[in-house]
């Protein structure tokens, strides 16, 4: 059995105040013990989100990290060994604002990869196709190259105790989302494609759908056999929505 896992992407979003007043929304929400949440604040808040989740069951990740695991003179980047420091547990590596934004390519979300898992953090790596390459009908093949990236160069055991996230671009703070139907098949692809290289790392790998999820469609796509949970952006900035969609997880 996989433990479902909830986790909220807050992008470049938050000051101070709004995210004492999330903070405290988070706390007062009454989180399934069966679910693993995890909340992905901005650099500048991550390690006061950290201290004031302590001792709750939330978890704080990074939305990305250095392509080096130490510190070192590489300046505006924060290496994974100072963000272990700050109390992180998670990072996201290869979210599609990085890759076709700011241009982040296979092999630095490869490195990013690596630098994460030395540390013993968890890397959800985010895959996932453009509105155009859906309708070329490359979706399976572009979700493919981008997981054969990470395990051709580190092999299919980096892929123990990660997580992978799919977002087709077209459904990310669109609206629009994926039918659970159209995210089941490119899950169940990204589970097959594991399973090729190993049984046993594929099954308990947890593949979670982003991409415009809300209270409103979370149990539906949830309750597809390959979803093992949400990576939720705009719906994770307001405490009792997430907190819906983290019950729904857990149903
Ligand atoms: P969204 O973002 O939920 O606002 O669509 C998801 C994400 O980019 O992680």
């Amino acid at each position: 059995m996989r433990c479902p896992m909830v986790a909220g992407n807050w992008k470049m979003q938050g000051t101070r105040a709004s995210v004492a007043e999330l903070i405290e929304g988070l706390r007062r929400q009454e989180l399934p013990e069966a679910v693993e949440v995890a909340v992905f604040p901005s650099m500048l808040h991550l390690s006061r989100v950290s201290d004031a989740l302590a001792g709750t069951v939330l978890r704080v990740g990074a939305q990305d990290c250095a392509v080096q695991s130490e510190q070192g003179a590489l300046t505006g980047e924060v290496a994974a060994s100072q963000l272990v420091d700050g109390g992180c547990k998670l990072v996201l590596v290869g979210h599609s604002e990085r890759r076709l934004i700011l241009g982040e390519s296979d092999s630095v979300v490869v490195r990013k990869f690596a630098a994460v898992k030395s540390t013993g953090m968890t890397p959800v790596l985010c895959v996932g196709e453009t509105r155009e390459q859906r309708e070329a009908g490359f979706t399976l093949a572009v979700v493919a190259a981008q997981l054969a990236a990470v395990t051709d160069a580190l092999g299919v055991q980096s892929l123990h105790n990660a997580v992978v996230a799919y977002e087709p671009v077209w459904a990310i703070g669109t609206g629009l989302t994926a039918t659970p139907e159209q995210a089941q098949a490119v899950h169940a692809s990204i589970r097959a494609q594991v399973a090729r290289l190993d049984a046993e790392i594929a099954e308990g790998l947890r593949i979670l759908y982003g991409g415009s999820v809300k209270a409103a469609n979370a149990a539906e796509l949830f309750g597809m056999q390959d979803i093992d949970g949400g990576l939720v952006g705009g719906a994770s900035l307001n405490a009792d929505e997430f907190g819906a969609i983290c019950r729904a997880a857990g149903m």
